[in-house]
């Protein structure tokens, strides 16, 4: 098959700028490398923090934005001997650290970082389970090392990375307790979370304590608020905690007697600083609950590559429940 010359890409030209569709020419792949003619994409928080340079990091100009890519093997480099022309595959790092993102009709990715999608699993239901799932693996099980049969309490659980948690923590044999709001509360009970507060009632705390009478083993709040003075007492001896923030945080205080009086730890993390090896175990993982149905997420609404700016204006605006695709 010969490939066209240029492709649309969505893409900035300076770190800052707008998202704009250019004809981009067709990368060529390494000889370690694999061309992906990409079908589908998800749209991530992390991505307008790359764009907008509130993430700082190597963005070689034109740059593709975009984390998530889903597609099929068109090429592959000299000394690729895992994948073939033809392979369904997926990748979740690219469009950082120097490398071009998955918004455009084709992406070269290192085969280092290529898994390949489970069989009859449709490549817009991957796309947006793929940042999320990956986020959750790295927090319950290389963070926080989540055992079964210990209680996670989730909050945030109804949203994209929050319902991945619930899920992987559920595949893991978790008991969790979650907070969300109250029309996102059957969501989160098919993804598997045992107990639902409303994260707007003034008693949550208290109702998580009557949920969870021998304390909370591993507590993540996804939603960034991080109320330690609430939940620290909560904790059991040994708990683990894991903070997120997106680019709101930095608020919270720490009391800290509850913590060390518990020997509670506290894990913080980033998706974008995980090792290619943590990627391929998350990978290993997503794979796992892909093929066995077991991580999914709701679709809120699909666009299409050249509407690309209005996925992530719907996403900043945050009416929309459910996770974007972006069909390429
Ligand atoms: N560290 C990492 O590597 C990493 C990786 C991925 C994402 N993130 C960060 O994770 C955060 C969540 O991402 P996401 O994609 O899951 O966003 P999301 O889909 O918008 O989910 C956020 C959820 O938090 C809920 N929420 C809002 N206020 C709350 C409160 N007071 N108590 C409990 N829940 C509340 C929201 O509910 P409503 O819909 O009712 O508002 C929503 O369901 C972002 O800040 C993102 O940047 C970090």
């Amino acid at each position: 098959m010969s490939l066209a010359v240029t492709m649309p890409a969505a893409c900035i030209d300076r770190v800052g700028g707008p998202i704009r569709i250019a004809a981009l020419p067709v990368p060529r792949p390494g000889p370690t490398d694999v061309l992906v003619r990409v079908a589908a994409s998800g749209v991530n928080h992390v991505d307008l923090f790359v764009r907008s340079g509130a993430y700082r990091t190597h963005t070689p100009l034109p740059f593709v934005i975009g984390r998530d890519a889903v597609g099929s093997v068109v090429e592959v480099g000299a000394g690729v001997a895992a994948f073939a022309v033809g392979d369904r595959v997926w990748c979740n790092s690219l469009g950082h650290a120097g490398r071009q993102g998955a918004l455009a009709e084709y992406a070269v990715v290192a085969a280092d970082r290529l898994y390949r999608l489970p069989d009859a699993i449709d490549p817009e239901h991957a796309a947006v389970v793929l940042h999320t799932g990956a986020t959750a693996h790295l927090g319950l099980a290389r963070q926080a090392r989540l055992q079964a049969g210990e209680t996670l309490f989730v909050e945030g659980a109804g949203g994209g990375v929050g319902s991945a948690i619930v899920q992987m923590a559920r595949f893991m044999g978790a008991r969790i307790v979650a907070t969300a709001a109250r029309r996102d509360h059957d969501w989160c009970r098919q993804c598997g979370a045992d107990v639902l507060i409303d994260y707007h009632d003034d008693d949550r705390y208290e109702q998580a304590r009557q949920a969870a009478p021998e304390g909370i083993d591993v507590w993540w709040d996804t939603s960034g608020r991080n109320d330690f003075a609430a939940v620290l007492p909560l904790m059991r001896l040994g708990g683990r905690a894991i903070v997120m923030s997106g680019l709101r945080g930095g608020a919270a205080s720490l009391p800290v007697g509850p913590m060390y009086t518990r020997d509670v730890s506290l894990h913080g993390f980033a998706i974008s600083n995980a090792s290619v090896s943590d990627l391929a175990h998350a990978a290993t993982a997503i794979n796992r609950l892909l093929a066995a149905g077991r991580l999914n997420a709701r679709i809120g609404a699909t666009f299409a590559l050249h509407q690309t700016d209005q996925a992530y204006a719907a996403m900043a605006a945050g009416q929309l429940a459910g996770r974007i695709v972006i069909r390429v």
